[in-house]
């Protein structure tokens, strides 16, 4: 792969640097915000949760822009959007505006959740696509991470004006870097401008013949298939969108995020109680988070999307299968904690290669040039849906269904989560975007 394809990737990958370390700050600064502004359970709530109502919104539209505006000026938006949140957040007078600024950068994260995967897919060739939106989840997870370290390093002084101010570092990045960044060529076919974007597939393949091909395949696409909402009356196209928005949920509601977000009171409930454990506990997952995504990067391209979603899958469920075990033993008090540790560990390291960069993948491959972004805001939109009730609700579960049953849920919906990728789901690997079919 060229260096050239590997740089334009990373520079699309901070919008997921931005989307995981904007998602995981709140969980240390909400102490002190809290204090600061005598905020009620209810109001802390809520500042936790505005920024994914700000997600929401801004995946909802985002897809539309792209296919407006172009990939590469919408991830630049989306880097004023955060960088704008970020001022906002850091520096607010009060609580109302603390709210507006989360607000605000849940809007670039749904922008960028969108966009970055979007673009990178159609920038990617064809035989490194899954590694390199793989990158892209990557970057999440390194800004997850990094969020729990700052928030630890800063925690000492109380300092959370600045752990929600030092996104605006990646920003500027991601700014400048995508001013330097060209269009994606399927892009530009699409728009009309068949010698710049020939010129873009030029710089991405070394090979003249793979330049013809990929070429070919883009136009013929783009001449057979109908544009935006009316695309969707083809079964093909509503059968990609049901993929794609089901795939997109099943990675919230199998519960990743309550162990991201929900650690260290998952540790509580396994009997380890020192604040400091678990926060490093925490720290610990976040770098099992990260690491075996690594995994994914490097097989995703070599033995494919599905057979890393079931081991992935499996290793979950027997995680989760795990937990909710030792959960409902009451005589297992002190190994309880070990079992908890090492179950999170296992089931955060198995998301971590596969249905973590498999999901984002598979969404930016399945849909049509013609209506992609639309297909990747919609599919994303529901991500962020599920990813809201079950951040909602997991509490709630806890104490109204019980530990054990709350986790058996998550593991039996890795199960469904196997089946529905057996019946369902294409194996995309090697394939050019446009040769990608569902249902065949
Ligand atoms: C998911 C996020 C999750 C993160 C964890 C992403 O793929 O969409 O909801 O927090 O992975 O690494």
């Amino acid at each position: 792969m060229r260096a050239y394809v590997l740089l334009v990737a990373s520079v699309a990958a901070l919008g997921g640097l931005l989307f995981g370390y904007d998602t995981g700050v709140i969980s240390g600064a909400i102490l002190f915000i809290t204090k600061d502004f005598a905020l009620d359970t209810r109001l802390q709530a809520f500042t936790i949760s505005v920024v994914l109502i700000g997600c929401m919104a801004g995946s909802a539209v985002a897809g539309g822009v792209a296919d407006r505006i172009g990939r590469r000026w919408t991830l630049l938006v989306a880097g004023l959007i955060f960088l704008a949140g970020a001022i906002a957040s850091a520096l607010t007078p009060s609580e109302s505006v603390l709210l507006i600024g989360r607000f605000v950068v849940g809007i670039g994260i749904g922008f960028s959740s969108v966009v970055a995967p979007l673009y990178i897919s159609e920038v990617a060739p064809a035989s490194a696509r899954g590694a390199l939106v793989s990158l892209y989840q990557f970057a999440i997870t390194v800004g997850i991470l990094a969020a729990y370290l700052i928030d630890y390093a800063l925690a000492g002084g109380g300092a959370w004006r600045w752990m929600l101010g030092l996104a605006v570092i990646p920003s500027f990045v991601l700014i400048g870097g995508m001013l330097g960044m060209p269009e994606s060529p399927r892009y530009l076919f699409k728009i009309g401008v068949g010698e710049k974007a020939r010129a873009e597939l030029q710089r991405i393949y070394e090979n003249p013949a793979e330049v013809d091909r990929e070429e070919q395949s883009i136009l013929m696409s783009l001449r057979t298939k109908s544009a935006g909402i009316e695309a969707f009356k083809q079964p093909a196209v509503r059968l990609a969108l049901f993929i794609g928005i089901s795939l997109a949920v099943l990675q919230q509601i199998t519960g990743i995020n309550t162990v991201i977000y929900y650690g260290p009171q998952i540790f509580q409930m396994a009997g380890i109680s020192s604040a400091s454990t678990s926060i490093l506990a925490q720290a610990l997952v976040g770098t099992v988070n990260c690491v075996m995504t690594l995994v994914a990067i490097f097989f995703v391209d070599r033995i494919g999307r599905k057979p890393l979603l079931y081991a992935g899958l499996s290793g979950m469920f027997v995680a989760l299968a795990a937990l909710a075990t030792a959960f409902a033993a009451s005589h297992l008090s002190g190994s309880l904690g070990t079992i908890a540790l090492v179950s999170m560990m296992v089931y955060v390291g198995c998301f971590a290669f596969s249905l973590g960069p498999i999901v984002w993948l598979l969404i930016s491959e399945i849909f049509p040039l013609q209506v992609r972004g639309l297909g990747m805001s919609l599919s994303t939109l529901a991500n962020w849906v599920g990813n809201f009730l079950v951040s909602q609700f997991f509490l709630t579960m806890v104490e109204r269904l019980g530990r054990p049953a709350t986790f058996w849920i998550y593991a039996a919906l890795c199960i469904v989560t196997i089946l529905f990728v057996r019946a369902m789901v294409p194996e995309t690997k090697q394939e050019l975007l446009e040769q990608v079919r569902v249902g065949a």
